[in-house]
């Protein structure tokens, strides 16, 4: 039973607006959440609420979405019995009754919902992270985290096409020591780039942003770090995922625009393949555009069985979605994002559906984000053993990384690495 719902206008990580709800619980719990934004978003994704009025933020403020929660939603969730935090979460969907979340706001909507479902354990007594384990039905593991340590795309002002080059230490006997392999290397990556004249200042993910254009030429770079660090290159020791992102790259003509390099699908698939061949690559994420879906069953044929074939932009956390491209055979991975659908409940049935049919899942942070750390809980309830939550530097990444190692450290001993490997 909540007994008061309430939001602000705060900042997230890249200096714009966003939200933060506080939920008091009937027994005067105080429970609150931070909303993430993303900068390379799907086209499908859940609507994210923006008040569009220049004069205050450049037209990014959220008092809009701020004031559904404080109204409207607020009035029809407060001095209510619910079952349950999922039931909650349907009272929110047919509230809005868009599909989509856009007349209350995605933004608005997922604030409620990460709130609700922290007061849900709260009130059971439970960590977030066992709480979603027992309504999911999956059983907890401590997840390998993706640390993002180049930032190209979207995410940085360099030429670099690729948005994201991770870091997997997915041989770490452990979650601890996986977080001292991320940061070995990112700290050998910081002195090479310095030692070869690049500037180490970061991009908004708190990877580097090197003014390099070919993305051969940064996975050069990784490895030697990864050598550079006393680590083994490779599954074994530290491995290399991408993403792409390439509906950003992606012009108007259909080609793949790489390095100045027009490429056609076909053309990238070749590309990646050859990358896949000479450096320690073991996932792919949006590999290609988020509309090229003929490109994706191509691409998931001639290399699903060698990497992991992730959609984000064209999956969008959406079990319809997702649904859909599993029949069509596309990918053998989905990126989960809890605000591109906008509530844990169709987040939890999106990663189901994924597991029912064999594909593996990875929990992710946006670019923007917040110090709220309810991903960290998730990946670890949901056992599905994948993490990104960018470079293992600045705040809003660090704590989600730091509340791992809360986890490993204060709760009962986890298995810890990818899920069913
Ligand atoms: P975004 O990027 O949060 O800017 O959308 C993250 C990603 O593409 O995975
Ligand atoms: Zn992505």
């Amino acid at each position: 039973r909540i007994s008061e719902l309430h939001a602000v206008e705060i900042l997230d990580s890249r200096a714009r607006p966003t939200l933060a709800v506080t939920l008091t619980t009937g027994d005067g719990r105080r429970i609150r959440a931070g909303v993430p934004s993303g900068a390379s978003t799907g086209t499908r994704e859940a609507v994210e609420l923006r008040d569009g009025d220049r004069a205050r933020y450049g037209g990014q403020g959220v008092s809009t979405a701020v004031g559904h929660v404080n109204a409207e939603i607020s009035r029809a969730l407060t001095g209510r019995d619910f079952a349950s935090a999922a039931d909650i979460d349907q009272a929110l969907i047919e509230l809005d009754g868009t599909g989509t979340k856009s007349r209350l706001g995605a933004n608005a909507v997922i604030g409620v919902s990460l709130a609700v479902w922290r007061a849900e354990a709260a009130g059971a007594g439970q960590p977030l992270w066992r709480h979603l384990a027992e309504v999911a039905g999956t059983v907890p593991r401590l997840p390998v985290p993706h640390f993002n340590v180049v930032n190209g795309g979207a995410h940085a002002a360099n030429d670099l096409d690729f948005q994201e080059f991770m870091l997997a230490p997915l041989g770490a006997p452990s979650l601890p020591e996986a977080v001292r392999a991320g940061a070995e290397v990112y700290a050998r990556l910081k002195a090479r780039l310095a030692a070869d004249g690049h500037t180490t200042g970061l991009g908004d993910e708190g990877g580097f942003a090197p003014a390099i254009d070919r993305p051969e030429d940064v996975l050069h770079l990784l490895v030697e770090a990864i050598t550079d660090a006393g680590y083994t290159p490779g599954r074994d020791g530290v491995a290399i995922a991408l993403d792409p992102a390439a509906s950003e790259f992606r012009l108007p003509d259909g080609l793949y625009r790489v390095a100045g390099e027009a490429l056609s699908s076909d053309d990238l698939i070749d590309r990646y393949e050859a990358i896949i061949d000479r450096f320690p690559v073991w996932s792919i994420e949006d590999a290609l555009a988020e509309d090229d879906w003929h490109g994706w069953v191509r691409l998931t044929e001639r290399l699903g069985d060698r990497v992991q074939v992730m959609g984000d932009d064209i999956f969008v956390t959406n079990p319809v979605i997702i649904q859909e491209a599993i029949s069509k055979k596309i990918g053998n991975s989905a990126l989960i994002k809890v605000n591109q659908i906008g509530t844990v409940t169709e987040t939890l049935d999106a990663m189901r559906i994924c597991r029912a049919a064999g594909y593996t899942q990875m929990i992710s942070h946006r670019s923007g984000e917040t110090e709220d750390t309810f991903i960290a809980d998730l990946a670890v309830g949901t056992g599905c053993g994948q993490l990104k939550s960018g470079a293992p530097a600045r705040g809003e990444r660090v704590a989600k990384y730091n509340r791992l190692i809360e986890i490993a450290d204060t709760g009962p001993s986890l298995p810890f690495g990818l899920a069913g490997h």
